[in-house]
C-alpha cells in the first residue's frame, strides 16, 4: 500500500469542474512534484487533500492516506491528522504564523496540539527545531514575533512547524516564490534536508520547472484541472509525451533544460 493513493479526485463548485480525474500515488519517503500553469488546479489539488477547501467547493472521488479516506472524513478526524501526518507549507510565511505569539510558542504549540510531550519539552524542543532550519540564534528567534523575521526566516518558521511532528507527508505549494532569489535555494535546500533525514514523502507543488527537477524524483503535469503525464522528472523534463508538457517547457526556458 502506498503511503497516498489519490484516485479520480474531482474538485469542484457550482459551476464547471475545477480539478477532475486526478490520480496518482506517492510512496513513503517519495519526493513528487505537481507542476502546471498557473490556474491548472494545482492549489486545489492539494486543498482537497488537506481537507482545506473553500466552503464553497467540494471534493469528489477517493484519497487514501495510509489507508484512510481523506475526501469526505470529518473535520475532527482531519484536524487530528493535519499537522501530525500530513503538514503543509504555503507560498507566504505570514499567513500560516500568528501575527501576535512568539515563534518559539507556535512550534511548541504545534507540538502540544498532537503530541504527548509536557510544555517545557516542547519548549526545548521547538528550540531545537528552529536550530535544525538553521535560524541563526535559535533561542532569540524563539522569542521573536513573526514581524521582527525575515520573509526567509518566517518561512523556516512555518518550515519547523510543519516538521514538528514528523509528518509522514509534507505539501509544499510554492514554498519560495514569495522570498528573495538567493534566499529561495537555502529555503529549497532545507525543505530537502528535512524530508531527506526523516523519510518523509513530499508533494512538491511548483511553476519553476528547474527547481522540480532539483528536489523530486517524480513528476505529475496538471492541465486544465487533469493529469496530462506522470513519470520520473528526468525523463519528463527532457523527453516529454504529451503536447503540453512540451509547451510547458518551452515556455520556462532556458533554466528547465540547464
Ligand atoms: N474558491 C473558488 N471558487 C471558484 N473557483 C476557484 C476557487 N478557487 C480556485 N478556483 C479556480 O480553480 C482553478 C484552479 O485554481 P488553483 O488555485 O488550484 O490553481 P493553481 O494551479 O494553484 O494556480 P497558481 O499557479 O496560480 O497558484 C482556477 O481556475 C481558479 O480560478
Ligand atoms: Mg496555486
Amino acid at each position: 500500500m502506498s503511503l497516498l493513493e489519490v484516485a479520480g479526485l474531482g474538485v469542484g463548485g457550482a459551476g464547471t469542474p475545477l480539478v477532475e480525474d486526478v490520480s496518482f500515488e506517492i510512496e513513503r519517503g517519495e519526493r513528487v512534484g505537481l507542476i502546471g500553469a498557473s490556474g491548472s488546479g494545482k492549489s486545489l489539488t492539494a486543498s482537497a487533500l488537506m481537507g482545506l477547501l473553500p466552503e464553497e467547493l467540494d471534493a469528489r472521488g477517493s484519497a487514501r492516506f495510509d489507508g484512510a479516506e481523506l475526501i469526505g472524513a470529518s473535520e475532527r478526524s482531519l484536524s487530528r491528522r493535519r499537522g501530525k501526518d500530513l503538514a503543509m507549507v504555503f507560498q507566504e510565511p505570514m499567513s500560516a504564523l500568528n501575527p501576535a505569539m512568539r515563534v518559539g510558542r507556535q512550534v511548541a504549540e504545534a507540538m502540544l496540539l498532537h503530541g504527548t510531550r509536557d510544555r517545557r519539552a516542547a519548549r526545548t524542543a521547538s528550540v531545537e527545531l528552529l536550530d535544525r532550519v538553521r535560524l541563526p540564534e535559535p533561542e532569540r528567534i524563539a522569542r521573536a514575533y513573526p514581524h521582527q523575521l525575515s520573509g526567509g526566516q518566517r518561512q523556516r518558521v512555518v518550515l519547523a512547524i510543519a516538521l514538528a511532528n514528523e509528518p509522514a507527508l509534507l505539501i509544499c505549494d510554492e514554498p519560495t516564490t514569495a522570498l528573495d532569489v538567493t534566499v529561495q535555494a537555502q529555503v529549497l535546500e532545507l525543505i530537502l534536508a528535512g524530508v531527506r533525514d526523516r523519510g518523509t514523502a513530499l508533494l512538491f507543488i511548483t511553476h519553476d520547472l528547474a527547481v522540480v527537477a532539483s528536489v523530486c524524483e517524480r513528476v505529475l503535469v496538471l492541465n486544465e484541472g487533469r493529469i496530462v503525464e506522470a513519470g520520473p522528472v528526468r525523463r519528463v523534463l527532457t523527453a516529454p509525451e504529451h503536447e503540453y508538457t512540451r509547451r510547458l517547457l518551452a515556455a520556462s526556458e532556458p533554466e528547465a533544460t540547464r
